[in-house]
């Protein structure tokens, strides 16, 4: 094929091989090289005319961008397993398949979870500190005392995929595991994770730890507020790897330096990136890190080939080996 046959798709920017090099050998691919994302107007300009676009989660793809993009468009493919960048009935009303990379960066993403409930529960980024500082004198009876992990009780709010490899997770750690979700996991999964549902108020009232597993909608915006801190106990620790909104920022400052609860570890802010000079980085009882929970080599890899065979199956009008609006085709029929 010559490049002017071949479809013609933005990639917004540099992923791994795994699924770059596919797309650069087989489309017409014009590809952002920068760190940062392409500025708005950049955007509008590359995605004009393009049959696919392999979107990052930095990119919001609402009315204006698929105007822009015009009606060839097929396919936008996120390289993300969330989607609350998309407006996905506005890609559907298009016929345009919309993709993620479902299933593929779960157990990594729990990993990742874990570690920030473990690093902030036993107080390692303040260790750290302290060693740095070169105040560590000698071995301390006292010395940055934590509470512990195992026989603890986790509560999970978001019982999907993510969230149940956390409870798998737990359960190496003898936790009691409570989740929250609005669907019921089977009553076989439920046994098999040693996890039971609660209402979200329950949840808060008896957990140790809270982490956040659910997708970013109007009705989990700023879930974890004012009102729902004062719900946890003084000495419980939020975990946040699902979306920066998902948790209202001044109000955890607030309960974090009042003590309304005892610490936080996020990999996700609102906003994000969070300045360095925001007032959550001056608390020692709030560890966060930049959005790298997905972040392993092999993780990204997968997201990579997923994101790109998402777009080559959208280009050919198949269905997507992970798809977000699977009623696409059909409401093109209708
Ligand atoms: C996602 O996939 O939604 C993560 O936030 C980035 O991997």
């Amino acid at each position: 094929m010559t490049s002017s046959t071949r479809p013609r798709v933005f990639i917004s920017r540099v992923i791994p091989d795994d699924g770059l090099q596919p797309l650069l050998a087989q489309t017409d691919a014009d590809l952002w090289h920068d760190e940062l994302p392409p500025p708005r107007d950049e955007l509008l300009r590359r995605v004009a005319g393009v049959d696919g676009f392999l979107s990052l989660l930095t990119d919001i793809v609402d009315d204006e961008l698929l105007d822009r993009a015009g009606p060839q468009l097929k396919v936008v493919s996120n390289y993300a397993v969330g989607f609350d960048n998309i407006d996905v009935p506005a890609c559907t009303r298009r016929g345009v398949a919309v993709g993620n990379t479902a299933g593929v960066l779960t157990e990594t993403t729990a990993d990742a979870a874990f570690a920030l409930l473990m690093a902030i529960a036993r107080r390692l980024p303040e260790g750290y500190d302290y060693v740095r500082q070169g105040r560590w004198k000698t071995w301390g009876p006292m010395l940055l005392l934590s509470p512990d992990v195992h026989h603890a009780t986790l509560g999970i709010l978001g019982f999907g995929r993510i969230g149940r490899e956390v409870a798998k997770r737990a359960r190496g750690f003898d936790m009691r595991v409570l989740y929250y979700d609005v669907y019921p996991a089977p009553p076989e999964e439920e046994a098999r994770l040693g996890a039971q549902r609660a209402s979200l108020g329950e949840v808060l009232a008896a957990s140790d730890f809270i982490t956040l597993h659910v997708n970013l909608t109007p009705e989990t915006h700023h879930l974890m507020n004012r009102e729902t801190f004062a719900r946890m106990k003084p000495s419980a620790m939020v975990i946040n790897a699902s979306r920066g909104p998902v948790v209202d920022p001044d109000d955890l400052y607030d309960a974090l330096k009042n003590g309304v609860i005892a610490a936080a570890a996020l990999d996700v802010t609102e906003p994000e990136p969070i300045p360095a000079d925001h007032k959550l980085l001056t608390l020692p009882n709030c560890l966060i890190v930049p959005h790298l929970a997905s972040g392993s080599v092999a993780t990204r890899g997968k997201m990579a080939s997923i994101a790109a065979e998402n777009i080559f199956a959208g280009l050919a009008h198949k269905p997507l080996p992970s798809w977000v609006n699977p009623d696409v085709y059909q409401q093109q029929k209708a």
